[in-house]
């Protein structure tokens, strides 16, 4: 090691006084140009860096990504450690869990026609080790499900999933806010500290038109159904007078042209939506808009007021089923807070979720489904579907769902009720849940518990907006990996050992 000449130096990198003097190489292996540069954090295209993924994990952003990830899990392993909780692994080939994805399967060889399911999470198998008597269990655990992907979903992906017994839902609720404010600090987000605030699902709905809200910006909605009833527009009058509702909200003064107020109607599309209608209000809380006509003085003043709203500020309205125009609205919001960068910088916001429907109705298959899934503990009436709550709790940040969990059922007859109520028949759950039911005999303690998915939590933590760039090894949107060629035709051989044999696709 030498000095740099004096003017030679550079005062820029710590480095930048000293000289390496060579005396001697040793070629330990040799190295190709990479086919992009690792040193610099250029954009480079993505299937590029997947094929390459070795290469890309060299650049530094990929590698704090991943050290901010073991610091995570290890942080997670630690805290629930000194909790007296038990990591216990749970298997991956096994039976069908459903958390409403589709299975991915794996053909037994040794009982030809028969098939494991990956698990879609380890939800029974962390109830039976609380009839086991394990009262506090976790897992870092991977999850396998066949679902279409997007920025904050894989097909494979991981779960801090913990169990307790003995518990109702403040104790799974408060435990899980030590592990995860100590995750939040480790990966230095700048978050309100626990306890965070909870917020009914129909709340959620009725303001954000979401189980999700992303409560860093306003533009709250409103249903001003009651304001615009009895009126000559057709539209909203079919769609009020048929159990529908007209939510709206205002997103403050905007100058936006007519072909932007018209390209918010693809917006609201794809969330289901069917379009928006728009309105400008003029002193004296009248409407400047297409539609304005329809509506009396009295009406265009009553939405004034219900949005709070004041001289040039842009009001819009969705009008569908109470569901659709919830989806539309807060596919429309959460736009809109982008386009008009409303989330100020660095802010992040937690909350609970709470008193969720256990059921919603499945108008494609005309059933009950499970909203969270069949295992959590209803409160209400079986004779009023609609009506039953679920004992359940999701924990969102930033209008992403982190974690999801419930108190569980831990009486037969309940089990077997729920069961009915989303249509399976008595030889159907004995067939796929027998075990649990058998169990459920035995004397399963009240228990409850929560998954978070560590892919989202250090997405978050990391501000990267794919949970890919987290991940050491993801798959693409298509479900391939472009570096090993995975998923990949097999061998007749092999196919025919597992007694399986293609049919060409149609
Ligand atoms: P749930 O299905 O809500 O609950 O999953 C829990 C959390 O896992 C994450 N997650 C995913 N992350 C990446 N890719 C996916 N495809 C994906 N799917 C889910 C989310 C989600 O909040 N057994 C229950 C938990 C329980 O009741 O205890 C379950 O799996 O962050
Ligand atoms: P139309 O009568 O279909 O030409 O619609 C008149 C206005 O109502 C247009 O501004 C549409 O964007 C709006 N509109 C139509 N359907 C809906 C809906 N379901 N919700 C909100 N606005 C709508």
């Amino acid at each position: 090691m030498v000095e740099r000449e004096e003017g030679n130096k550079n005062p820029n990198i710590p480095t930048g006084a000293i000289e390496l003097s060579v005396t001697e190489v040793d070629v330990l292996a040799d190295a190709e140009t990479p086919p992009f540069p690792v040193d610099e954090e250029l954009p480079v295209d993505e299937t590029l860096r997947l094929r390459h993924r070795y290469l890309d994990l060299r650049r530094e952003s990929m590698r704090d990504a991943m050290v901010l990830r073991h610091q995570v899990v290890k942080t997670m392993r630690d805290v629930l450690s000194e909790h007296d909780f038990l990591e216990v692994e749970t298997p991956i080939l096994t039976r069908s869990t459903p958390e409403g994805a589709r299975d991915f399967l794996t053909p037994s060889r040794l009982q030809p026609g028969s098939f494991y399911a990956l698990p879609q999470s380890p939800q029974l198998f962390k109830q039976l080790l609380m009839v086991a008597g394990f009262e506090r269990y976790f897992q870092i655990a991977r999850c396998f499900r066949d679902e279409d992907l997007r920025a904050d979903r894989q097909p494979e992906f991981t779960q801090l999933d913990a169990e307790m017994a003995f518990v109702v839902e403040d104790d799974v609720i408060h435990t899980m806010e030590t592990v995860m404010g100590a995750v939040f600090e480790v990966g230095g987000l700048d978050i309100a500290k626990p306890p965070w605030p909870r917020m009914p699902y129909d709340e959620a709905i009725e303001r954000f038109g979401i189980d999700r809200p992303d409560t860093r910006f306003g533009l709250e909605l409103r249903d001003v159904s009651d304001q615009l009833r009895g009126s000559d527009f057709k539209v909203f009058e079919s769609v009020l007078g048929s159990g529908g509702v007209v939510r709206a909200l205002n997103a403050g003064r905007r100058e936006m042209s007519r072909s932007e107020l018209d390209g918010l109607n693809d917006v609201v599309k794809i969330h289901g939506g069917k379009a928006v209608a728009y309105a400008f209000v003029e002193a004296g809380e009248t409407w400047r808009s297409p539609i304005a006509k329809f509506f009396s003085p009295e009406q265009q003043a009553a939405v004034v007021r219900a949005l709070e709203a004041s001289e040039g500020d842009l009001l819009l309205f969705g009008a569908d089923t109470p569901a659709v125009s919830a989806a539309a609205m807060a596919g429309l919001r959460l736009e809109l807070g982008r386009r008009f960068d409303l989330i100020p910088a660095g802010r992040h916001d937690a909350l609970w979720v709470v008193d969720f429907p256990m059921v919603e109705w499945n108008e494609d298959e005309q059933r009950w489904d499970a909203l969270h899934h069949p295992f959590t503990a209803p409160t209400g009436s079986f004779d009023d579907p609609a009506g039953l709550r679920s004992r359940a709790y999701d924990l969102i940040v930033d209008g992403w769902e982190l974690g999801g969990g419930s108190i569980r059922i831990n009486d037969l007859e309940v089990q077997r009720e729920v069961f009915k109520l989303i249509g399976l028949s008595e030889e159907e759950a004995e067939s796929r849940f027998g075990f649990l039911l058998e169990a459920l005999r035995y004397g399963a303690p009240p228990h409850g518990g929560i998954a978070f998915g560590v892919d989202r939590l250090v997405a978050i933590l990391a501000g990267k907006p794919s949970i890919r760039d987290v991940m050491a090894f993801p798959k693409t949107a298509s479900g391939g990996d472009p570096m090993t060629g995975a998923p990949a035709p097999v061998d007749e051989k092999q196919l025919r050992e597992l007694g399986v044999q293609l049919r060409r696709a149609n």
